[in-house]
């Protein structure tokens, strides 16, 4: 099988197109793979930058779609079921990949193999950070940072299905702000100078959350940029710098900041994915939450793809087309 592989930390250039052996294993659900998503934890993994730090060389990649070959008797899925998978930290970008049941989901038919290769990871992680770690209530008002990237395209999705009224993209390029209102923004502002553009937005009233992929030098300004009550989400940090919190600004305003780690939290918490894969499954089936419109790389332009993340031209979710 062709498979992408990363053999030294020179970044997304030193992704290579390879041939491997396919996996293998009775005890696991064999699918033929149609399309990989593309993250920005992959970026940093090319450059060992990431918590996890994979033995090299290894195959990137944390979720993928595509077509069950073979599974083991009993499981929920069976050979020629259309699935999304999850490998988690890498080894989805190959043509074939072996995993667990329990990281296997049904697909939708109304989402293609390449909506579906970049929904789990961002969408799972939107629906626990907006639900079980903000609290999302019905009418709230909600700014997304980075918003025209895979973390940032996915809460712009799904937001308003779970009760905001209001749904802010911040962005850097004007480009961008065309992504984010394709994906649901109602309003977009440029990330220069986004603190005066919310409050003219909201009466100088504040948004009830903020979800910050991004961190940096922005931080201080979101927290600014709260209502009374207001929670910061705190889900990544693409910006580079880790920010830190003045604890006063909390206790003047009454806001919460608020850590978001959903690989932890599901790891730690058995059945927690398949509830929430269930929750999410009915919005996408039910039309509810529309499939996300990924921009497409084929499998040669791997080293393109993970660089369209890391040098920021990436418009929307990226994913690559392994077969088809
Ligand atoms: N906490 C969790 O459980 C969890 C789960 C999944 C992912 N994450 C994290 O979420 C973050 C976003 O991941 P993603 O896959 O959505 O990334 P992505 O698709 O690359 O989007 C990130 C966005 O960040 C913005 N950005 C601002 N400064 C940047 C910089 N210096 N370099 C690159 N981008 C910059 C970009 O938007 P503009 O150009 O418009 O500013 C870009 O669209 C990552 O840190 C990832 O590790 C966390």
């Amino acid at each position: 099988m062709r498979a992408v592989q990363i053999s030294h930390l020179d970044g997304p250039t030193a992704a290579r197109v390879v041939d491997l052996d396919e996996p293998s294993g009775d005890d696991m659900v064999i699918i033929d793979v149609h399309a990989a998503g593309v993250a920005f934890p992959d970026v940093l993994q090319s450059r060992g930058l990431y918590q996890h730090k994979p033995e090299l060389p290894f195959v990137p990649g944390g979720e993928a779609a595509g077509v069950v070959r073979s599974a083991p008797a009993g499981a929920h899925v069976r050979a020629g079921d259309r699935v999304a998978a999850l490998t988690m930290l890498n080894g989805a970008m190959a043509q074939v990949i072996a995993l667990p049941a329990a990281q296997v989901f049904k697909l939708p038919d109304v989402v293609s193999f390449e909506a579906g290769a970049g929904l789990l990871f961002n969408d799972l992680t939107v629906l626990f950070a907006l639900t079980t770690r903000g609290k999302l209530s019905e009418g709230a008002t909600v700014l997304v940072h980075g918003a025209a990237g895979g973390i940032g395209t996915s809460a712009l999705r799904l937001a308003a299905p779970l009760g905001a009224s209001r749904v802010i993209a911040v962005v850097s390029t004007e480009a961008k702000a065309e992504v984010a209102q394709a994906a649901g923004a109602t309003d977009t502002v440029l990330a220069e100078g986004f603190r005066g553009a919310v409050a003219e937005l909201t009466g100088g009233k504040g948004v009830d959350l903020v979800l910050d992929p991004v961190g940096g030098d922005r931080f201080t300004d979101s927290l600014r940029s709260l209502a009374p009550g207001g929670k910061l989400l705190v889900v990544g940090f693409t910006g580079g710098e880790i920010p830190t919190v003045k604890v006063n600004r909390l206790l003047l305003n009454n806001i919460d900041v608020v850590g978001v780690g959903w690989g932890a939290w599901v790891m730690s918490h058995p059945g927690e994915l398949q509830r929430q894969w269930d929750v999410l499954e009915q919005l996408l089936a039910s039309g509810t939450v529309p499939a996300p419109q990924p921009e497409v790389f084929a499998l040669e332009d791997a080293a393109d793809a993970l660089s369209a993340l890391e040098n920021r031209t990436a418009a929307g979710k990226v994913v690559l087309r392994l077969l088809g």
